[in-house]
């Protein structure tokens, strides 16, 4: 069967890999170049059950709890019981997952796991360790790769994904295939403060909401609670909290115990809040104190933080470092059954494009990478197995009879990020959440046809960004990383 993947992170690589290995006839499609995007970026690992006294059933506990009650627990017992598969294909493929001198796996330790269970590489290089490996691993294969290619568009005939149209060196052109999987990545981009690289616009899931698929957990969005305070947004890794690092106030206070009995290892969303709450009513950012780990420690465990703050002008070794929180993973996406199936026949999505139900409303460190992994590779077995189960139900979008209020700003896409840092962010209210849908509805109904990846991009950021602040507002409770508040609070 021809096949078309969407996305080179470990969940693209990993489909278009399985599919190929399976006889499918592979064409990967990549935005920039093969490997960009999230996935070399990442720092901590993978979550794997190796620890003693660990087990699958731990990992998926904990994976539950942190989802705060919305995760599939049959999704969350696939990603667990597939697991150790995987983490062995990516050691079988090259990655060099850290090791104590006696040859077992080292185990990092991150927020809400009850065990220490990241496997890390180049001590906190995991992401480009991974993105390394399988895309010399992709080359090997003669798999057709086109890069610098944008997504404009998914081809659906008679309710059927048969292709896709991009955008390649400004021509349009279209490409079919009998199967798509998506593996697009997530939207950082939506807000002013990211981690995520330049590039990660929701391409993805914007058209598989303008194909008609079912999208769910939009308003979902991880906000990491340590990056450097030192634009460009620099990760400092939850690892480093794992081993030890605290985080304290202006008085040198650390203040995370009164907030939770898991003090700095409590769930990221509630570290998050707590960050922005301190850094708003003490009017300066609060400080990562990782002092008391060494200078030797802190260069040798985290060789690309201790370098990038260096670079930074911090010694971390010595003083603590100014950090707050920015827009990290997308938890929602594109509904897809446990294959990666979505509701459009033909159509896969894997990774953070995907919401295979892993999640909930809060994701688990280091359950990304491994989620890729494992839908990367179920969805490329599904490539030609029917469905067992009735696909995931398309959702009827909403079109809104009422467009947005004429607004006197102007449409740029710094304007959006920070209409949704400050709407749409850590903190939530109705009053905040109904002017960002007002605003971006307005800019939306105002916007010029999309001409060339830039257009497009915004207009993609525009449609998920309507999507997200709709599905905000239709959730009226508090959970996971989803916080409303009943009056606005300046982050
Ligand atoms: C980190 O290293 O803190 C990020 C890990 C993750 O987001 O899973």
């Amino acid at each position: 069967m021809n096949v078309i993947v969407v996305g080179s992170g470990i969940a693209g690589l990993t489909a278009a890999l399985h599919a190929h290995e399976s006889g499918h006839a592979v064409t990967l499609v990549t935005k920039g170049a093969l490997g960009d995007g999230s996935t070399g970026f990442a720092q901590g690992g993978v979550a794997g059950v190796y620890g003693v006294g660990d087990s699958a059933q731990q990992h998926a506990q904990d994976t539950l709890d942190a989802g705060a009650g919305l995760s599939d627990p049959a999704a969350v017992s696939m990603l667990v019981a597939d697991g150790s598969a995987r983490i062995a294909e990516l050691i079988a493929r090259g990655v060099a997952f850290d090791r104590s001198p006696d040859g077992r796996l080292l185990l990092g330790r991150e927020a809400a796991h009850s065990h220490a269970r990241i496997v890390h590489a180049g001590g906190d290089a995991t992401g480009a360790a991974i993105s390394r490996a399988l895309t010399a691993a992709v080359r090997e294969t003669g798999i057709t790769v086109v890069d610098g290619a944008f997504l404009v568009d998914l081809v659906v005939v008679g309710g059927v994904a048969c292709g896709i149209r991009m955008l390649v060196d400004g021509t349009h052109s279209e490409l079919r295939a009998a199967g798509i999987i998506l593996a697009t990545g997530g939207a950082g981009h939506l807000y002013a403060h990211t981690t995520n690289p330049v590039g990660t616009t929701g391409d993805g899931i914007t058209a598989a909401v303008r194909a008609g698929a079912a999208v769910a957990d939009l308003e979902f969005v991880q906000f990491h609670p340590t990056i450097l305070d030192a634009p460009p947004a620099f990760l400092i890794s939850e690892a480093v909290r794992g081993e030890g690092a605290t985080l304290i106030d202006a008085d040198g206070h650390r203040f995370m115990f009164d907030v939770h009995p898991d003090g700095e290892l409590a769930p990221r969303d509630v570290v998050s809040r707590a960050i922005a709450r301190q850094a708003a009513a003490q009017g300066s950012p609060v400080r990562l104190d990782a002092t008391m780990l060494g200078a030797a420690t802190l260069a040798s465990r985290f060789p690309t933080i201790d370098r990038v703050t260096r670079e930074r002008g911090f010694d971390w070794a010595h003083d603590p470092i100014p950090v707050t929180p920015a827009a990290h993973y997308l938890m929602g996406g594109i509904v897809t059954d446990l294959d990666g199936r979505t509701s459009i026949p033909g159509l896969f999505a894997v990774g953070e494009v995907a919401r295979t139900g892993v999640h909930g409303a809060n994701r688990l460190a280091s359950n990304s990478l491994l989620e890729g992994a494992v839908f990367g590779a179920r969805a490329a077995a599904a490539l030609s197995m029917p469905a067992s189960a009735p696909l995931p139900a398309p959702t009827s979008r909403e079109d809104d009879p009422l467009p947005g209020r004429a607004t006197t700003s102007p449409f740029s896409r710094p304007a959006l990020q920070q209409l949704m840092w400050d709407h749409v962010g850590l903190l939530r209210t109705d009053d905040g959440l109904t002017h960002a849908l007002d605003v971006i509805r307005s800019w939306r109904a105002n916007g010029p046809a999309p001409r060339d990846v830039a257009d497009h991009e915004d207009a993609n950021l525009l449609l998920l960004a309507e999507e997200t602040v709709s599905a905000a507002l239709r959730r009226t409770e508090s959970v996971g990383a989803h916080f409303r508040e009943p009056a606005l609070i300046g982050v």
